[in-house]
């Protein structure tokens, strides 16, 4: 994309330069009118050069790689349209390979407009906004996608011919072991969902857990399916969970399963810290978060801003292995183990998008064509997009560095590598 910028750089500064004085007879105010225009046009041309650069990147590596750009809508517009119109082969318009991932006005002007938002309208409510936005659309929207687990996380389907509950209920035991949970022990769970960790740890493991959450529905929903046990369902940002008097200072086992997609770029460190704070010194942490391949595609980027917009708006942390592991190296933690699990995140989003396929009549009667669709094409284009790898899922148990002895031991005694000889 560099390689075009300074062909556009060079023609907006002749522009900047050369439109002034020529409507100008006086020289001297003509400098000053060519010095204003060009700082007040700066940022806009910076933006510009950059979204053309994008733009025709993009085209040029779709034309390079056979996509069909020129008898062809790009595959977002194509997807947008058919959520519009309810017209085209959704299935044929992902899938095919037809349909080009080039930038174009969604994109760009989607970037723009991030952009204002983030550095001219940024305020502190912006997270809570948005999980409203994103979450709070009423149960029964989510439970025609997610099922009885009401789990929206990835499974784990170790034959592969698992149910999207088996895939739930294995994953979460899964964890139980990773984290070595034992009964009576605390576990926090930050970013409990509709509590189905919760629940689970606590009915078939023992374990005291307090999950937390920032959606007020998943609260409801929690606080009812968790009313027969000693599950504690608390609305409560992980940020501040330390002010409270009601909990412990620190907690055995921590575990958190795609949520810190949602804290941020600028806030992962300051997030992740607390959770060190919040951790035992001999206590392990469960770490589950989506990621993106660092040997990108144009197809990754146009996927992720249809999923900004449309999704999940502010959720801008979902990045490769090597940026998530550093950060939680950075903050104190010792990666004892890491799965990328990208393959099993689209069985499971291909078991939503059939569910939610299955509640057609009933989610349009409720929420409008648009919004079937919608959330039908987010799923389809998610189910590929994990296969291929632009997106994934890494999975990782850790413990806190520069402690206890003991505990290393312990830990990698249990993640020793097993079966070798099975
Ligand atoms: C479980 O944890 C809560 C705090 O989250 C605490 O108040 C309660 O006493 C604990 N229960 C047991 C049985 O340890």
């Amino acid at each position: 994309m560099v390689e075009y910028a300074p062909i556009i750089i060079g023609s907006l500064v002749v522009l900047f330069f050369a439109v002034p004085s020529l409507s100008s007879k006086d020289s001297k105010s003509s400098s000053n009118n060519a010095r204003r225009s060009a700082v007040a046009l700066f940022l806009p041309g910076l933006i510009l050069t950059f979204s053309a650069s994008v733009v025709m990147c993009s085209w040029e590596d779709a034309y390079q790689r056979g996509y069909q750009i020129f008898s062809l809508p790009s595959v977002r517009s194509a997807a947008e349209s058919y959520i519009e119109t309810g017209d085209g082969d959704i299935t044929d318009i992902l899938e095919s390979g037809k349909y080009a991932p080039t930038f174009g006005y969604y994109e760009v002007s989607y970037l723009i407009k991030d952009l204002l938002r983030h550095t001219i309208f940024h305020t502190n409510s912006h997270n809570a906004d948005n999980i409203d936005e994103g979450y709070n659309k009423g149960n029964d929207w989510f439970a025609s996608m997610l099922g009885d687990t009401m789990m929206y996380t990835s499974g784990l389907y170790p034959t592969g011919s698992e149910t999207l509950e088996e895939a739930q209920n294995y994953k979460i035991d899964y964890v139980a072991d990773a984290i070595q949970v034992k009964p009576g022990m605390s576990v926090l769970d930050i970013g409990c969902g509709w509590t189905y960790v919760a629940k689970r740890l606590t009915e078939k493991y023992g374990a005291n857990v307090t999950g937390i959450t920032l959606s007020k529905e998943q609260l409801k929903w929690g606080t009812e399916w968790n009313a027969n046990n000693d599950a504690t369902i608390l609305l409560q940002d992980a940020m501040q969970i330390h002010e409270r008097d009601d909990l412990p200072k620190q907690f055995d086992r921590i575990t958190s399963l795609e949520m810190a997609e949602h804290v941020g770029i600028r806030r992962y460190q300051e997030f992740l810290s607390k959770v060190r704070n919040l951790l035992k010194d001999d206590g392990v942490f469960y770490f589950q978060v989506a990621g993106l391949r660092r040997h990108w595609r144009f197809e990754d980027l146009v996927w992720g801003l249809f999923m900004g917009e449309h999704v999940f708006p502010g959720a801008d942390a979902s990045c490769p292995l090597g940026w998530v592991s550093d950060q939680l190296e950075k903050a104190g933690f010792e990666i004892q183990r890491v799965h990328n699990m990208g393959s099993h995140y689209s069985r499971t989003l291909a078991h939503w998008l059939d569910n939610w396929r299955s509640n057609e009549e009933k989610i349009i009667a409720k929420y409008g064509d648009k919004a079937y669709r919608r959330w039908e094409v987010f799923l389809a284009w998610s189910v590929r997009v994990a296969r291929q790898g632009s997106s994934t899922l890494f999975m990782f148990t850790l413990t806190k560095a520069d402690v206890m002895d003991e505990r290393r031991i312990e830990s990698q005694a249990h993640l020793v590598p097993k079966d070798i000889n099975a």
